[in-house]
Order: structure tokens, then sequence, then C-alpha cells
């Protein structure tokens, strides 16, 4: 019997469903309840980084709810300090310290707050496309938030966008009003869309000569997906803060704001706080993930296979490819979401974007060769 057979749905009803029920998982492979095996090629929303039923990761949070499973930001645990030194160290020890929080907008939230308080300014500027979350500051600077869904009466503070790409946009936008400015190096919701170093460049040199915090949204592309830590590490560039989540814990709730020294110095004691960020469960999760990422070279991995997807894949109905590592957009002579529902009739769970015509990849990173041929001979067919 399924579940839907015993229980009522009471759930809000806001996320259209695939026509799929997941009960086990392993590695890149989901099992559903009828019995099919579906190659997992969207990870949770990029979040389940290692796969499925990971050992490692998986001994790790037994092991920590076993020791204990929760205690305040107020009491000391080493499992907390591990974890923000080795993110800390993961991010090449650029940053200096670690907030942790429960999710992707949450840690947006919070490096708005602190750039307001570096420099006491009113504005923020964003990229056209962006996502950064739901909450009342995330959603003020996400790309068509106001016309779908914002809905709170007022935005927190004036917000402006940048088209993708327009450089010559850059100095009239960004000002000595501008707090922030808030980008995701490589799009996620956006449709896979690479800013390139150039783009990237030209916002960091702004925010220099105006003294405006440039931001790093790298919830979806962060931790490892572009083949490398982050983003800020590929180009070389490093914002005022960096901003991760989805694939930090593995699938554990967690997110982080990383801030750079002279942000750091503006912390006070009890001027940013969570009751569930940094709890020792996430700390675990945290801290197995990148030791996963680290010592099976996922990174690697993911360079590796998302170059041999460019090299394979150009087949059937796609048109090109863009993005970057495991945050892979195919961009489809046919609406993706068409091709989506083909995908998933034949095992294969893809995602789609804002962008009605980019199917969007965002596989574990212990994805193979093999997978992709998977992949590469079902896009054939279509
Ligand atoms: C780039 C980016 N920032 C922020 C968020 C919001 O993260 P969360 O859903 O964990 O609040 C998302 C979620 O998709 C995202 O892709």
């Amino acid at each position: 019997m399924s579940s839907e057979e015993e229980y009522p749905n009471r759930l809000a009803p806001v996320f259209a469903q695939y026509p799929m029920d997941v009960v086990d998982a392993e590695g890149v492979w989901l099992h559903t309840s009828d019995g099919r095996k579906i190659l997992d090629l969207y990870g949770g929303h990029a979040v389940a980084a290692l796969g499925y039923k990971h050992p490692g990761w998986t001994r790790a949070i037994t092991k920590q709810a076993m020791e204990c499973n929760f205690q305040s930001n107020a009491v000391p645990m080493a499992v907390r300090v591990r974890a923000a030194a080795n993110l800390v160290r993961f991010a090449g020890d650029y940053f200096d310290s670690v907030f942790f929080v429960n999710s992707g907008a949450e840690a947006n939230e919070n490096a708005l707050r602190m750039a307001f308080r570096v420099t006491r300014r009113t504005g923020v500027v964003a990229i056209e496309g962006s996502f950064h979350g739901r909450t009342a500051a995330a959603g003020a600077v996400t790309w068509g938030a106001a016309q779908k869904w914002y809905e709170f009466p007022r935005m927190p503070f004036a917000a402006s966008f940048i088209p993708r790409g327009k450089i010559d946009a850059i100095p009239v936008k960004i000002d000595r009003n501008t707090a922030a400015v808030i980008v995701e190096p490589v799009q996620g919701v956006g449709g896979a869309y690479d800013m390139g170093a150039k783009f990237l460049e030209a916002l960091r040199k702004r925010c220099n000569e105006v003294g405006a915090m440039l931001i790093f949204d790298e919830v979806q592309i962060g931790m490892g997906r572009s083949g490398w830590p982050f983003a800020a590490n590929l180009y070389t560039l490093m914002p005022d803060m960096l901003t991760t989540a989805k694939a930090l814990g593995n699938g554990f709730p967690c997110g982080a704001l990383l801030m750079s020294p002279h942000v750091t110095n503006a912390l006070k004691v009890e001027g940013l706080g969570t009751t569930f960020g940094g709890g020792p469960m996430a700390c675990a999760a945290i801290e197995a993930t990148i030791a996963a990422i680290e010592t099976e070279n996922l990174m690697d991995n993911v360079r590796r296979v998302s170059e041999y997807l460019r090299e394979t894949c150009t087949v059937g109905p796609v048109g090109g490819h863009q993005g970057r590592g495991f945050l892979h957009g195919l961009r489809m002579v046919r609406p993706a979401k068409d091709i989506q529902q083909e995908l998933l009739k034949r095992d294969i769970l893809v995602g789609t974007s804002a962008d009605p015509f980019v199917l969007r990849l965002l596989p574990p990173y212990i994805l193979k060769e093999e997978h992709v041929d998977i992949l590469r001979d079902a896009l054939k067919d279509l």
C-alpha cells in the first residue's frame, strides 16, 4: 500500500509533484515503490553532493546523534569549531569567520544585514535572473519575485538589477549609496548561467572603488560543484562575504555565511543569532561532506565528467551546453519541460530552470562517465 492510500495528503499544495515515489536510494540511483531505478541527475536540487548512503557521512551523523544531538551556540562544542575551521580552509583560508545558519535564504539575509552594518548605506544591487531565496531581504534581490510570489507590502530596501553580462551598466548602477552587490557567480535557477571572469572582475573592481560589499551567493554552485571549492576559487576573486548551503551538509539542513576579516571586525556579541544554525548534527554533516569531497577527489571527478558531458551529449534535442561543473545546463531546441518528462519516462531525473529552453543537471559529484552514457543514449532517441 502506498503512503497516499494510508494517509490523507495534508502537505501544502505548493510544489508540483513528479510522478514517482522514492522509497530508497543508493549512489546516484533512486528506487521507487513500484520497483523503478531512476538515475538522479538532479540531486535533490543540488543537495545530495555525495549521493545516497554515503558511508562516511552516514557514520558521522550517526556518531554525533549517539554522542550529543544538540546544544546551542552558547555551549562550546568541538565539532562546531572543527566544521568552521574546515570550511574556512576548504575555501582557501581567505575568510576568517563563519556564521552557521539553516538555509541559503537565511545566509543571504545575514550577509545583507552585515553589508548594511559595515557600510551604513541603503541600496543593494543584484543581477537580472538571480535567485537568492524566499525571505524578505533575499526575495527583494531575487529577479521577478515581486511579480511572482513576494507578497510583502513593501521592499525592505532599495534594490536594483544589472542585466547579465552588461559590464557598461556596472558603474551606472553601483555607486556610493550601494551597501552590497549580491551575485551568483554561476546562476542556478536562472538557467545554469556562468557570469564569467570579466563580469565578476568588473563587479569586484567597482565595489572596491565605491566601498560596497561584494557578496557571492554560492548556495547552489558552491561546495565543489563548480569543480573548485567555490567559484570564488575558480575565478581567484574573493568577495567580502560568501554564502553557501545545499551541498554543504549533503542533505542535513544547514547554511553558512563566510566573512572576510573587515566584515568579522564589525561583529559583536548578539549581533547575529540562530537556534538551530551550527547545531552539532549539522556540523558533523558539514565536516563529513568536506572530508569526502577532499579524500575521494570529487572535484577532479566533477571537472572530468562535466567535460565528458559537454563532449558527448550534444545529441537529439540538445543544441548546446552552459553553466559550470555539475551545475550544467543543456540548451534545448524544444521546450525543456517536455524533454524533462520524456527523460523521466526513461528513468532519468533532470531539472528545469527559469529559462524554458534549459534543462538543469545538478548530479551528485560521484557521477561517472557510464551514467552520462545512459543520458546520451536516452537523448539520442528524443
Ligand atoms: C543561488 C541560491 N541562493 C539561495 C537559495 C535559497 O536557498 P534555501 O532554499 O536553502 O533558502 C537558492 C535555492 O535554490 C539558490 O539556488
